[in-house]
């Protein structure tokens, strides 16, 4: 339908809309849209302003008549591209004006090509590969009519008990930044209207990884300094990148829900980042504020998130149950409604939605699970592993094996090794190691004997059948670790330890003295002292996706290299929680020479004999693995480590530069780190903080020299009062990890 729009002066466009219209680009757009503001009514705006599953309808024909009656604006959980030109059909072609329904959907990781989990991406330390995983996603979902997935999941993680840490990057905030921007970038691209593009959503706005205890939807506790300091800065990335949505979440943060909170949504995003999408709540998070304690009731929760600026409710009808009332009663006014939707209505304009609101039906069969896809699948399950152990170079294995054993309830596991958050891939697409393996060394050579039905699996039945596999070979391959549904969201867990009989398993074959591998497939970094023990090496491959199979395959025999680098601590004990690299000092930080392990302690030692240091009696003070932590088939060595400035000014910009020589035998990739420390602050400053990192590939025997730009203003941060990057010393270390490194220091003058 062909609609006429009325193009009305800036002058008008500026008045009825807040401060920061100013930097609303497109006037010709803005023009549409107050044109169609001022044609509707306001049910018709609640409707924009409302996103329905479409089970709420009961059935198609009541929700064909909710279209028609301009009470949908997005629907969730469809896919399916004719079914949704039909819906669109009606929304364009019926509706009293028009406007086009937005398709929203969690493509997370992958559409029906399942990409690893978030976490395993972020371990890929990649940004460009993250961007080129996220646009075969985005085309993907794209030709089944998803117009907007809820991803990127930017949540700093530093709780492995939740389970939600799966769908983030992490713990840090420099890499998670650098990895939101990628995945919006990488689903929405230059042009977010294009037909393989859809637009991102940066969530969840915010705090929701400090959930307590790690359960969650829990309430979280963040000062301002280090919401400012370390929660926010991926979502300010996003923001600057261009997402179009954001998404307020579920918890409570200092005591007001975020899908309630005027200063996360209104001072922080509208007003200080000048943000001009469309802040979506999520699932009834409006609804939930009464549970909360926030509001006495829907009419009140309704009032709280539109003073606060969420501009469309997810599948609860506070606003289109209680918005006459507000208006009545003076508590709101149409000028926020009309603001609301005018956010709506600009990404479905900037999506395209009004000019092609249908998808082309043909594309799906060609696009979805195409050679293309798999291989970037592939590429990115590879660069995701991160080896933790390889005794004696025991990895890579050798072609010439005559047998290998197949041991593990995840070695077969085609559902599990897509991971969490998966609502489109289909398990009969992913190829898992024990096909994978087959396929490369030939059936015969692989002994395969589960002997865990499952992760969680207590009865050790199967072992003797395992055991007799790995005497008949020449080495024995375990794959171990925890199903899909262990992890995400509402999946925490307070033992971190492998579930099951999984470490009865690896003792049974330890016990047969052959060379044990063990590849752990899991959505978390599980606390895992007892399988290094056991094992000659240990590969983390975190959920791979659909191709992970083939990729641990390739690894195990050598054809790729691993560079993947822990993207969170790996502890040694879920006790240690909350542990992770960035941390505060304390005025006593430990170190060996004061630690005295609980069981060498002397019968009634001293109150101070065992002086008085920050750490525990039984798990010392450091993690099984640090932050950036990962090995590799080859070494690396750094050497000459330099800076072009021991002093700059706060708007200065130093380049660091350090040799890295790959001495061993293995073509490599490697991820150089650059991490400094402030010495002395206003307020105090974390022991060190990732600011920038390179991959780089060096031939065996190769050197390189590695050149990392360091700007005054990465140093920035919030004291309390304002962003500053203050004078004084600074550490800097460039190495392999957040725990080693050449060092030298410079000054802020
Ligand atoms: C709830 C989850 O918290 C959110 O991440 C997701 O996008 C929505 N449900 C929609 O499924």
């Amino acid at each position: 339908m062909k609609k006429a729009y009325l193009f009305i002066i800036a002058l008008f466009l500026f008045s009825c809309n807040p401060a920061k219209d100013s930097s609303k680009g497109n006037t010709e757009i803005e023009g549409k849209i107050q044109d169609l503001i001022s044609q509707m009514t306001l049910e018709e705006k609640l409707g924009q302003m409302s996103q329905f599953d479409p089970g709420q309808f009961g059935d198609e024909e009541n929700l064909k008549q909710a279209i028609k009656d301009g009470e949908v604006g997005s629907i969730l959980n469809l896919v399916g591209a004719a079914t949704i030109n039909k819906l669109q059909k009606v929304a364009v072609e019926e509706s009293r004006l028009g406007i086009p329904i937005i398709i929203g959907r969690d493509v997370i990781h992958g559409y029906k090509t399942i990409m690893p989990i978030p976490l395993g991406m972020a371990a890929t330390w990649n940004p460009e590969l993250t961007e080129k995983a996220m646009a075969v996603s985005a085309k993907e979902a794209a030709t089944e009519g998803v117009h907007w997935t809820f991803a990127p999941m930017i949540d700093i993680s530093r709780d492995p008990r939740w389970g939600r840490i799966a769908e983030s990057c992490g713990e840090d905030t420099y890499l998670a930044s650098q990895l939101a921007v990628a995945m919006v970038k990488g689903f929405q691209g230059e042009d977010p209207s294009a037909p393989d593009r859809i637009a991102a959503c940066a969530k969840h706005f915010v705090g929701y990884g400090a959930a307590e205890g790690g359960r969650d939807y829990n309430t979280a506790y963040i000062p301002e300094t280090q919401l400012r300091n370390d929660y926010l800065p991926p979502f300010k990335a996003a923001t600057d990148a261009g997402v179009l949505t954001f998404m307020s979440g579920f918890n409570d943060l200092n005591g007001v829900p975020v899908s309630g909170n005027e200063f996360t949504l209104k001072n922080i995003l509208r007003e200080e980042w000048g943000f001009n999408g469309m802040v979506v709540s999520d699932w009834a998070s409006i609804y939930e504020m009464i549970a909360h304690g926030y509001a006495a009731d829907p009419k009140e929760a309704a009032e709280k998130s539109l003073r606060a600026g969420v501009d469309m409710e997810m599948t609860s009808n506070c606003y289109v149950s209680s918005a006459q009332a507000l208006l009545d009663e003076g508590k709101l006014d149409m000028r926020t409604i009309n603001r609301y939707v005018a956010n709506i209505l600009r990404v479905k304009f900037e999506l395209g939605l009004f000019d092609n609101p249908y998808t082309d039906e043909s594309l799906a069969a060609k696009t979805i699970l195409a050679p293309e896809n798999l291989e970037v699948a592939k590429e990115a399950a590879s660069e995701s592993f991160v080896l933790l152990q390889n005794k004696q170079q025991l990895l890579p294995l050798s072609r010439e094996l005559k047998s290998v054993a197949v041991i593990g309830p995840l070695a077969d596991a085609p559902h599990d090794q897509m991971g969490t958050w998966v609502f489109d891939g289909n398990k009969e697409n992913s190829v898992t190691p024990l096909t994978a393996l087959r396929e490369k060394l030939g059936t015969n050579k692989v002994n395969f004997a589960k002997g865990l039905e499952i992760s969680r699996s207590r009865s050790t039945e199967g072992f003797a059948a395992a055991v007799q596999a790995a005497k008949k070979s020449d080495i024995a391959l375990l794959f171990m670790g925890e199903e899909s549904i262990l992890s995400g969201e509402a999946h925490c867990l307070t033992n971190l330890e492998l579930l099951g009989a999984q470490n009865e398993l690896i003792d049974a074959i330890a016990a047969t003295g052959k060379p044990i591998v063990v590849v752990i497939m899991a959505g978390r970094p599980l606390t895992i002292s007892h399988v290094l023990d056991k094992a000659d090496a240990v590969l983390y491959a975190w959920a791979p996706g659909t191709m992970g199979g083939p990729a641990i395959a390739d690894m195990l025999f050598g054809e790729t290299v691993p560079s993947g680098k822990t993207p969170v601590t790996f502890l040694k004990t879920v006790g240690q929680v909350p542990m992770y690299y960035n941390h505060k000092n304390t005025g006593r930080p430990a170190d060996y020479s004061n630690w005295t392990q609980l069981d060498k302690i002397p019968v009634e030692a001293g109150q101070t004999s065992l002086g008085n240091t920050s750490h525990y009696l039984d798990a010392g003070f450091d993690p099984l693995f640090p932050f950036g932590f990962g090995l590799s088939y080859t070494t690396f060595n750094y050497s000459g480590l330099n800076i072009s400035t021991g002093s700059m000014p706060a708007d200065g910009t130093m380049e660091v530069t350090v040799t890295v020589e790959n001495t061993g035998d293995y073509d490599g990739d490697e991820i150089v780190q650059l991490y400094i420390h402030d010495k002395a602050g206003s307020i105090t400053r974390p022991v060190k903080q990732l600011k920038g990192f390179d991959k780089v590939h060096l031939k065996a025997g190769e050197m390189k020299q590695v050149s990392l730009t360091l700007k005054g203003s990465d140093l920035e941060f919030y004291n309390g009062k304002k962003y500053l990057t203050e004078a004084g010393e600074f550490d800097l270390w460039v190495g392999p990890n957040s725990a080693e490194g050449l060092h030298t220091t410079f000054t802020i003058n």
